[in-house]
């Protein structure tokens, strides 16, 4: 899969990524409603390795993509189907510096229109914690509708965390 946005290059991984995927989550402030903990070296290659695995496996249940600005990854997109693989819940992050650009909103678009004119799924979903706003507005932007406000039903980092559900039909996409 390779996908061009206006800025971005949406891209499959690669086993060198492990070093972006250090820089970005080894940072607190990324993983903090996330449901890991920050990685250390050996947690990122590992990371990577089970990317590149599961990018191979058919049906592929599995989609994470590097996000790249001028060849150079900044974050990563991706989406993992469900029992039902006709549905799946997508993820998003950008390195710190980088973010409050639009990157996120122009990369989760680009995944959203692969999911649906590509893998031809019916419904993409995600969460984020209430307290992660930036998390949620992105999730606004692309056009998913928010669904619900599902009170402490994640344990995440020793508490219990509240989710709000947003999600997107093929249809709504068509329109
Ligand atoms: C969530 C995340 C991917 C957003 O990346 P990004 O590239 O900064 O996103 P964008 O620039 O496309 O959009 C961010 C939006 O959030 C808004 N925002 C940022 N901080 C905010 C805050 N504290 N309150 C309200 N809105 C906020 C921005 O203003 C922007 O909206 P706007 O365009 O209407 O002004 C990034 O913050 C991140 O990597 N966070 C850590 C990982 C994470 O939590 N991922 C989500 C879980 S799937």
């Amino acid at each position: 899969m390779r996908v061009a946005t206006e800025r971005l290059v949406l891209r499959e991984f690669v086993e060198d990524d492990w070093r972006t995927v250090y820089a970005i989550e080894s940072q607190p402030e990324v993983v903090r409603y996330q449901t890991n903990d920050v990685y250390d070296e050996a947690a990122a290659r590992e990371y990577v390795q089970g990317i590149l695995v599961s990018a191979r496996e058919v049906p592929r249940l599995v989609f994470d993509f590097a996000i790249t600005l001028d060849g150079v990854m900044i974050g990563r997109t991706g989406m993992k189907r469900g029992d039902d693989p006709r549905m799946a819940s997508l993820w998003f992050e950008v390195m710190p510096e980088l973010q409050g650009k639009g990157y996120a909103t122009e990369a989760a678009r680009a995944l959203l229109g692969y999911a649906f004119e590509e893998v031809k799924l019916h419904r993409v979903y995600g969460d984020c914690d209430p307290r992660n706003p930036s998390s949620a507005r992105v999730m606004e932007k692309v056009g998913m509708r928010r669904e619900a406000h599902l009170v402490q039903n994640v344990f995440i980092k020793g508490e219990w965390c509240d989710s709000l559900m947003f999600a997107m039909l093929a249809s709504e996409w068509r329109r």
